[in-house]
């Protein structure tokens, strides 16, 4: 048996057309993509509403995906139809009321040099019951991060449009180190020593009423839920504003928020620096952004964004959001006496 503790509700996963139980593995050990990182992702939310589960903006992850595949030389083996029943597909299997959706490109078995002209793509499909990534405490009071010692990879390196396996290991080396030290997340500076993003989340910043985001020539990734907050924020009559972010500006800044699929809407209420890195830990400096606690505005958008996501206001529902059954009574009948528990905190 595998450990599923990290993934609540997820009992089956689809692989290249088939459904598989959770516990079993048919990736082979030599295949490119456990040697290289040469995969693609996605990483995609569905959340309950009053017609059952639908995907939240669906076509522009898989668009994105399609992107990224485009980046590694990848033949997409599916089309964007198939990937949208296969995810539907995985959804119904485990009966999923809110989920994590994730698509998964590799090149797997074939050969081991660096170009895969032997290893066929293949693509795998799971969905889970993922709670708030930061946590629920982190979503509602704010998390406390860490501004990184090493510089995010730069947009000159690398399409950074495109969300490639391997170019994670940088962020799984941020976040760690920033969990290691007792914070819940890491924030990245560019090459150029401004703020470019957490390492699976960007940052808005709120000052005098206006939002200020930087965008992929500060080499970050334009992530999909930093336009959604974008595009509310502008409906809603605020000003939006995309240029670098200083870290002077970062820190003297009313309200910070991450913004990301997994990460949703969390506030940053409190700031170290470990930028430098000939410092010690003892003398890293912390700062409070705004008041120390969740502002107005970003209380405002993230109660918004909750609402559009569950399909609570009608002009964003029929624009993105992407419904896994028929109707609410196909949703009822299959999903009838399902609760699954959630994890909180990864
Ligand atoms: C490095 C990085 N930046 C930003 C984001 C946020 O992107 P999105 O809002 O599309 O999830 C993610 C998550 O996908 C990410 O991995």
């Amino acid at each position: 048996m595998v450990d599923t503790r990290f993934f609540p509700g997820a009992h089956k996963y689809w692989h290249n057309g088939k459904l598989y139980d959770w516990d079993s593995h048919i990736v082979h050990v030599m295949a490119h993509v456990v040697h290289y990182g040469s995969s693609v992702f996605e990483g995609i939310r569905a959340y309950d509403t009053d017609a059952g589960p639908a995907i939240f903006r669906l076509q522009d992850h898989l668009k994105r995906f399609e992107h990224s595949a485009h980046t590694l030389n990848m033949k997409m083996p599916y089309s964007i139809e198939e990937i949208t029943d296969a995810i539907k597909l995985v959804m119904k299997e485990n009966r999923l009321r809110n989920a994590y959706v994730r698509p998964n490109l590799f090149y797997a078995y074939g050969n081991l040099g660096l170009v895969p002209k032997a290893s066929p793509v293949e693509l795998t499909v799971g969905c889970w019951d993922w709670g708030a990534y930061l946590g629920e405490e982190g979503l509602e009071n704010g998390v406390h991060v860490l501004m990184l010692p090493w510089r995010r990879i730069h947009h000159t390196q690398i399409d950074m449009h495109a969300k490639l396996g391997g170019i994670y290991v940088q962020s799984n080396i941020g976040a760690t180190f920033a969990r290691q030290h007792g914070f819940d997340e890491g924030v990245f500076l560019n090459l150029e020593g401004r703020i470019a993003e957490g390492p699976g989340e960007n940052i808005i910043i709120v000052k005098n009423g206006a939002l200020y985001t930087n965008d992929v020539t500060e080499s970050i990734l334009p992530g999909i839920t930093r336009t959604t907050i974008l595009e509310l924020a502008k409906d809603l009559g605020m000003e939006t504003h995309i240029q670098p972010i200083t870290v002077e500006a970062f820190l003297d800044a009313d309200e910070v928020f991450f913004t990301g699929t997994a990460a949703e809407v969390t506030p940053i209420t409190r700031v170290t620096d470990a930028r430098d890195r000939n410092q010690r830990p003892e003398e890293w400096k912390t700062y409070t952004i705004g008041t120390g606690k969740p502002g107005p505005i970003t209380r405002q958008l993230a109660a918004r964004y909750a609402d559009v996501v569950r399909g609570k206001i009608p002009e964003y529902r029929e624009k993105w959001l992407t419904f896994v059954y028929k109707d609410a009574e196909e949703a009822r009948q299959y999903l009838k006496d399902v609760d699954v528990e959630r994890v909180t905190k990864f």
